[in-house]
Formats: structure tokens, C-alpha cells, sequence
């Protein structure tokens, strides 16, 4: 039989065409249990400061997090990831406090896991907050950052977080063997139920900049770069190796880090290793779609669910953001 020219064969539109059938058809979804919601500890009692570059985010002290910790819960986001505010007096070029078992984040980790049991809490592994220079490692003389040296003074800090009780440590250094170190040592000491997010694919992304004025790594940093530990942007088939070793080295869930502009490379993990991937929409993403919804030039709500449902759509199992509560409560309804 022939097709009268003028119509078409086929009509996509008739699926798009009310909201009943564009919600039955559409292939990936949100839910608060896809996101890790990334917070900065500070020391002390009743303080909060506002991060200038991060819009609605705000360094907390311990006493203020916790109903942040509780309204987590309630909201169904299982995940929280801490990032501390070093004291610049606890400061050394070899990062030393960050294996303090008496240290901020230890403290936070045992009063978490306390007061909110039902919250997972993951905790970043790397040296920047604790360095007196802002890298994530040890420098020699040539102010090279050290490899081994460096993975020595890890793994301290990765038992250090799983003594206090942690629940998936997540090393974000990018320096070479560290996860097979860390998971050796965790087996070794005994704490067989710590989990591994391996920061895998890391960038040296332009895009941390505002996450370092809020650990406040920014100024010790100074003009310094992370771009002989951190990978290039270049890059897309090193991601997977880098993936690979990961996996062969104990890591249990992978990363890829930053979102928005590294979608092809979580697509191609998924694609390749069929791991729980997750991926960090990090804190330049934040703050461009922020500033820009200020401005009024985007819908704020719009561009926060899209941007978000876009990493479901690469393959992300899910995803660390500072929107986490916001999209959590707009899910809710
Ligand atoms: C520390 C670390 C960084 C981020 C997470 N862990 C910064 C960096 O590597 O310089 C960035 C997160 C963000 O920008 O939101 N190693």
C-alpha cells in the first residue's frame, strides 16, 4: 500500500504529548537515593559561615550538621560526604593531621555514625585541607609531588577514618596504587566492611576552584596546579585504565569527576566495566548554574533537575552534588 506523501510514517510526538504518557515512556529517572551530598565540617560550636563562591552552601560545625544529617535521612538522600575546614595552625607540608585519630573529621565521623546510625557517611582521602601548600601530596625538593610517599601517609588516613567508623572512604588524590594500598591495609587491620569510591577518573578541572576557597586550600595553593597527579582534559581512554587498575586494586565503586563536562567519560565506564558508577557534579558547576539563576537568566529548579537527570542519562548510578537537599526536597514534592 502506499504512504500518502504528505504524512509521516511515524509520529515521536505522539509520546510526548501529554504528561501521562511522557511520564510511562521516559527512560530515566530521579530519586533522592541517587545523590551523596557533599558538606564542609568546621571545628568548634554554633558556626556557620557562608561559601561566597557556592551560593546556599555553608561550612558547619559539627552541632549544626547534625540535623543537615537528620533531614538527609528524612529526605531518603543515603549518603553524606565530609570535607573539613583545617585550622591553618594544624597545617604542615606533609599533611600530618589529616591520620589524627582525634582530628576533625574522626570526631564528626563517631558523632555522625552516633547520633544518625541510618546515615551512610563517606569521607574524602587526600591531603589538600591538611597541606601547608594546598597539594594532595608531599613535595620533594623540586616541589614534585611524591608518589609512594605520599599513598604511605593515605593509607594512615584511610584507617584513621575507618577506625572511627566511616562507612566508604573515598580517595580523591589521583596519586598511582593508592586504592590497592589502602585496600590492603584496611584487610589487614581487620575492617573487611570499609567500602572504597575510587575518585578514578579525576580531572585537573578548573572547575574545583570554589570547593578550594571552601576548605580554604585556595590561598596556600596559590598559582600552583594539580596537573601532574590529576588527569588531563584531554584525555578519554586513559580514564579507563585508570578505571581498570581501580578495580583490580579492591575499589568497590568508581568515580568520575567533574560531571557535566566528563559525561562522554562516564557513558564509556559504564559502558566498559558495568561498576557502580558515580560521578561528582562539583563545585564550579554549582556555582555557574547558581550565578546564573541569580542573575535570572535560568530557571534554577529547571536547570538543577536537568543537569541532574543528564548523569542518570550517561549511566551514572549517582551522583555527588551540592544540590542534593534541594533536588531531594523538590522530588519529595
Ligand atoms: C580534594 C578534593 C577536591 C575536590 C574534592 N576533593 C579538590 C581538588 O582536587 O583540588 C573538588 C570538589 C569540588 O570542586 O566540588 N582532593
Amino acid at each position: 500500500m502506499q504512504i500518502p506523501a504528505p504524512y509521516p510514517l511515524s509520529r515521536p510526538r505522539r509520546l510526548r504529548r501529554d504528561a501521562f504518557t511522557r511520564d510511562l515512556v521516559r527512560e530515566h529517572r530521579l530519586s533522592p537515593a541517587d545523590f551523596i551530598y557533599p558538606v564542609f565540617v568546621l571545628d568548634g560550636h554554633q558556626r556557620r559561615e557562608a561559601v561566597a563562591s557556592m551560593p546556599g552552601v555553608e561550612r558547619l560545625s559539627l552541632d549544626l550538621l547534625l540535623p543537615v544529617a537528620e533531614e538527609c535521612v528524612a529526605l531518603g538522600i543515603p549518603y553524606m560526604a565530609l570535607f573539613p575546614v583545617i585550622d591553618p595552625s594544624l597545617k604542615t607540608p606533609d599533611g600530618a593531621e589529616a591520620a589524627n585519630p582525634e582530628g576533625l573529621i574522626p570526631r564528626v565521623v563517631r558523632a555522625l555514625k552516633q547520633h544518625v546510625p541510618g546515615l551512610g557517611i563517606m569521607t574524602d582521602v587526600a591531603l589538600d585541607p591538611y597541606t601547608s601548600h594546598g597539594q594532595d601530596g608531599v613535595l620533594d625538593e623540586n616541589h614534585y609531588i611524591v608518589n609512594d610517599a605520599t599513598v604511605a601517609i593515605l593509607v594512615k588516613q584511610a584507617l584513621t577514618q575507618a577506625g572511627a567508623g566511616v562507612d566508604m572512604v573515598a580517595p580523591s588524590d589521583m596519586m598511582d596504587g593508592r586504592i590497592g594500598a589502602i585496600r590492603q591495609a584496611l584487610e589487614a587491620a581487620g575492617l573487611v566492611h570499609t567500602r572504597i569510591m575510587a575518585y578514578s577518573a579525576k580531572y585537573a578541572s578548573a572547575f574545583y576552584g570554589p570547593f578550594r576557597d571552601a576548605v580554604g586550600s585556595a590561598a596556600n595553593l596559590g598559582k600552583a596546579d594539580k596537573k601532574v597527579y590529576q588527569m588531563d582534559p584531554g584525555n578519554s581512554d586513559e580514564a579507563l585504565r585508570e578505571v581498570a587498575l581501580d578495580i583490580a586494586e579492591g575499589a568497590d565503586t568508581v568515580m568520575v569527576k567533574p560531571g557535566m563536562p566528563y559525561l562522554d567519560i562516564v557513558r564509556r565506564v559504564k559502558d566498559d566495566f558495568h561498576m557502580p558508577t558515580f560521578v561528582y557534579q562539583v563545585s564550579g558547576e554549582y556555582a555557574m548554574l547558581k550565578a546564573a539563576a541569580q542573575n535570572g537568566w535560568l530557571d534554577h529548579d529547571a536547570v538543577m533537575m536537568e543537569s541532574l537527570l543528564a548523569f542518570k542519562r550517561a549511566g551514572a548510578d549517582g551522583i555527588l552534588t551540592y544540590f542534593a537537599r534541594d533536588a531531594a526536597r523538590l522530588l519529595r514534592g
